[in-house]
């Protein structure tokens, strides 16, 4: 049974800036896992990465209910891919039953999550 969906889609330039300014955003955001696929990356397609994340993010928590906040951080969540590159979601060290699918164009990142009970 479905138990929530989550969609959210966000602006590479506006992500790029984040971490520009502060160096500090991408660390806010990926779990050690995460980071090190991400430091794997350059250019453009890092900047992919860290978006498509940061919406896999924001859309889970939609389909929690809960949007992100104290019981649900950005590095509770984690989103790695499988060998095929199909991503799989975690949530605080567990298996999420449910899905996500993650899309990018040169300008945005978009994700959609949905939950099984
Ligand atoms: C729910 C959350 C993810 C919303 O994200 P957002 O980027 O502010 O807003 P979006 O435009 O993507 O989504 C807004 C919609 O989310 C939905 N929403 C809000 N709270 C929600 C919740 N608890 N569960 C599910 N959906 C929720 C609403 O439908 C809302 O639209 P509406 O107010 O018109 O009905 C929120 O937890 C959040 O703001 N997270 C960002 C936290 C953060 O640290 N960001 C860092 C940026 S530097």
């Amino acid at each position: 049974m479905i138990s929530g969906i989550g969609l959210d889609i966000v602006e590479l330039d506006r992500i790029a800036k984040l971490e520009e300014k502060s160096g500090k955003f991408a660390a806010r955001v990926l779990t050690h896992s995460e980071t090190a696929i991400y430091r794997s990356l350059s250019g453009h397609r890092r900047t992919e990465f860290l978006a498509g994340r940061f919406a896999g993010k924001e859309a889970f928590s939609k389909a929690r209910g809960t949007g992100i906040g104290a019981d649900c951080n950005f590095t509770d969540i984690e989103i790695i891919p499988e060998p095929s590159g199909k991503p799989r979601l975690y949530f605080k060290g567990s298996t999420v039953s449910g899905f996500i699918s993650i899309t990018h164009t040169k300008k945005i990142a978009a994700a959609q999550v949905i939950l099984e009970a």
